[in-house]
C-alpha cells in the first residue's frame, strides 16, 4: 500500500514516517516543503509545500498513494493569533487543496486535527463532542474538518493534545523538553494550573496514526494519552522523573499568564473509541518521560 505523508519532518511526521517504514506492508512517500535530515531508506522523497496548489495536485497525480496523512500545519498557536491570513492558508486553504487532490487519484485522507477545536468548557472530550473553537489556530483546523466531512469522499480526522517527544532538527519546543531545559539551566518558571489537558506521547500518536491507516479506518478518533493533567501537574512530574529542582516551578492561572491566543480551560480526550476500534494503547505521562529518556540517550 502506498502511503504519503505531509510534513516529514515535523515531530509526528518523523515519527510516523519511521514507524510506518517498520512494516512491509508500506511504500512511504514523505514530503516536506524543504529538505531535511536523513530518511529511512526505503523512503521516496517529494518536496511539496501544501500551499501551493499545484504542487499538491502534480506530487500526489504523480506518485498515486492509497492513503495520504497530512501531518504538515501552522502548530504555533500564538503565531496563528498574530499572522491569521497565512495560518489560514496553512490549515484550512492547503486541506482543500489535499481534498480535491486525493479525491481525484482515489486517495483516502488522514487529517490530523486539534483539542483546540473545542471551547474549553468539558475535559475528556467525546468524537460526539459539539467544538466550538477560543482561537484562530483551532477555527482553522475545525474549518478544514469541516471541509474534509462534506468534500472528501474517504477521510478519516485523527484529533490530538499537546504532543510531546523527542525529535532531530526541529526548533519547536514542547513541554516535556522545555520544562526539562528550564530546570537544568537554574530557570525559574511560571506553569499554568487551571487547564487540563491529556498529554501525547508523540510514539504514541505515531502509532495511532499507523493502527488507523492500517484498518483505513475512517471518521473521527481521538488519540491522546490518558492521563488528565494540567501544565503545572506536567512540570512537577517532569523534574520529579528527571530529579530537577520543583522549588523553580511556580503555579499560575490563565489569567495572569498572558499570551496572545486565548487557550481553552478544559480538553483531554476520552480515547475508548480509538482503544476499542484500532486496538490504541498508549504509555501512560510517567512511561511517556521513560521513553523521552531513553529517545535523549540515544539521539537526542
Ligand atoms: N504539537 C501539538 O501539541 C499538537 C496538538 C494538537 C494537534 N496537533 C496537530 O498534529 C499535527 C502534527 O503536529 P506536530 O506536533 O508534528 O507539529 P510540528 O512539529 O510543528 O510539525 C508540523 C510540520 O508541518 C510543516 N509545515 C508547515 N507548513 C507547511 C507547508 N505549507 N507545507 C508543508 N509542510 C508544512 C512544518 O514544516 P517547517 O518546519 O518547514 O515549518 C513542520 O515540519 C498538526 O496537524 C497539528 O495541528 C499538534
Amino acid at each position: 500500500m502506498k502511503i504519503l505523508v505531509t510534513g516529514c519532518y515535523g515531530m509526528l511526521g518523523q515519527k510516523l514516517v519511521k514507524k510506518l517504514c517498520s512494516d512491509n506492508a508500506f511504500h512511504v512517500i514523505a514530503t516536506a516543503r524543504s529538505t531535511g535530515s536523513a530518511l529511512p531508506a526505503k523512503t521516496l522523497f517529494y518536496q511539496l509545500d501544501i500551499t501551493d496548489p499545484s504542487q499538491v495536485n502534480e506530487v500526489i497525480t504523480r506518485s498515486q498513494p492509497d492513503i495520504v496523512i497530512n501531518t504538515a500545519a501552522a502548530t504555533n498557536v500564538d503565531w496563528c493569533e498574530q499572522n491569521q491570513e497565512a495560518c489560514t492558508l496553512a490549515n484550512t486553504t492547503a486541506v482543500k487543496y489535499l481534498v480535491e487532490a486525493c479525491n481525484k487519484a482515489g486517495a483516502h485522507l488522514i487529517q490530523l486535527s486539534t483539542d483546540f477545536i473545542f471551547d474549553g468548557t468539558k475535559e475528556l472530550l467525546t468524537e460526539e463532542d459539539k467544538p466550538g473553537p477560543v482561537n484562530h489556530y483551532g477555527w482553522t483546523k475545525l474549518q478544514a474538518e469541516q471541509h474534509i466531512q462534506t468534500q472528501s469522499a474517504s477521510w478519516c480526522i485523527i484529533r490530538t493534545v499537546l504532543v510531546y517527544g523527542v525529535a532531530t532538527g526541529i526548533n519547536r519546543s514542547n513541554i516535556v523538553l522545555w520544562v526539562k531545559h528550564s530546570l537544568e539551566t537554574g530557570k525559574p518558571i511560571h506553569v499554568v494550573n487551571d487547564q487540563w489537558r491529556t498529554p501525547t506521547l508523540a510514539d504514541d500518536l505515531a502509532t495511532g496514526c499507523y493502527l488507523a491507516s492500517k484498518k483505513k479506518a475512517t471518521g473521527i478518533f481521538h488519540i491522546s494519552g490518558n492521563d488528565l493533567l494540567t501544565p503545572y501537574h506536567i512540570a512537577i512530574k517532569t523534574a520529579g522523573f528527571f530529579g530537577l529542582d520543583k522549588s523553580l516551578i511556580t503555579a499560575t492561572t490563565s489569567a495572569l499568564f498572558k499570551q496572545p491566543a486565548r487557550r481553552p480551560l478544559k480538553t483531554g480526550f476520552s480515547i475508548e473509541k480509538a482503544r476499542r476500534e484500532l486496538g490504541y494503547a498508549p504509555h501512560s505521562f510517567e512511561e511517556g518521560l521513560g521513553v523521552v529518556k531513553e529517545q535523549l540517550q540515544t539521539y537526542g
